[in-house]
């Protein structure tokens, strides 16, 4: 099990993801870390823009591959051959979704496992809607998210 898939919306990349980037690079040899086309919601940034953003603060992790997906989670990672799908954990609301997601999966293809790791506990309240949010409002989000997902964000507001 060589390599993990990180799937996400990452609308944007915030310093939570990169909490459970970074630790899922350390336990695996090749981790693709794969932003959604999120048909399921309406995303804040382009593909393109959340793509770029994860390449900018994760492009220094030598293991680490970012690119794009659609459709089905499972078919993302046969194609890039990712025996795992990694989530993260932050607090007990996310588990009952969690839970739904990794059983549909192993129905769907039960050769592929979902690992969890527990989000840091600087992190387990932090997502990127409340990043935007707070942006929007004109607080500081510098300790949540890279500065260059900072300045993203505050572009995107202007
Ligand atoms: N740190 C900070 N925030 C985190 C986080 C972490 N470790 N983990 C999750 N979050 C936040 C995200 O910022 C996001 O916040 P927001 O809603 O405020 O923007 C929220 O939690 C959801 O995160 P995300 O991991 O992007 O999940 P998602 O529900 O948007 O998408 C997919 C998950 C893409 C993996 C899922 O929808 C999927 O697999 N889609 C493909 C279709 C498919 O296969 N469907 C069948 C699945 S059974």
């Amino acid at each position: 099990m060589a390599t993990a898939l990180y799937p996400g919306t990452f609308d944007p990349v915030t310093n939570g993801h990169l909490d459970i980037l970074q630790r899922a690079s350390r336990v695996f040899e090749r981790v693709v870390v794969s932003a959604s086309e999120a048909s399921h919601k309406t995303c804040a940034f382009s593909l393109e823009e959340r793509l770029s953003l994860l390449r900018t603060v994760a492009g220094q992790l030598p293991n680490v591959e970012v690119m794009p997906f659609k459709g089905l989670v499972v078919e993302c990672a046969r194609q890039v051959g990712a025996g795992i799908i990694v989530r993260g954990l932050r607090q007990t609301t996310d588990f009952d979704y969690e839970f739904a997601m990794a059983t549909m999966n192993t129905r769907l293809a039960p050769d592929i496992e979902t690992l969890f790791l527990v989000a840091s506990s600087q992190y387990h309240y932090l997502s990127s809607s409340l990043v935007r949010e707070i942006a929007a409002l004109g607080g500081d989000i510098s300790q949540f998210v890279p500065p260059e997902v900072e300045d993203a964000i505050i572009s995107k507001l202007k």
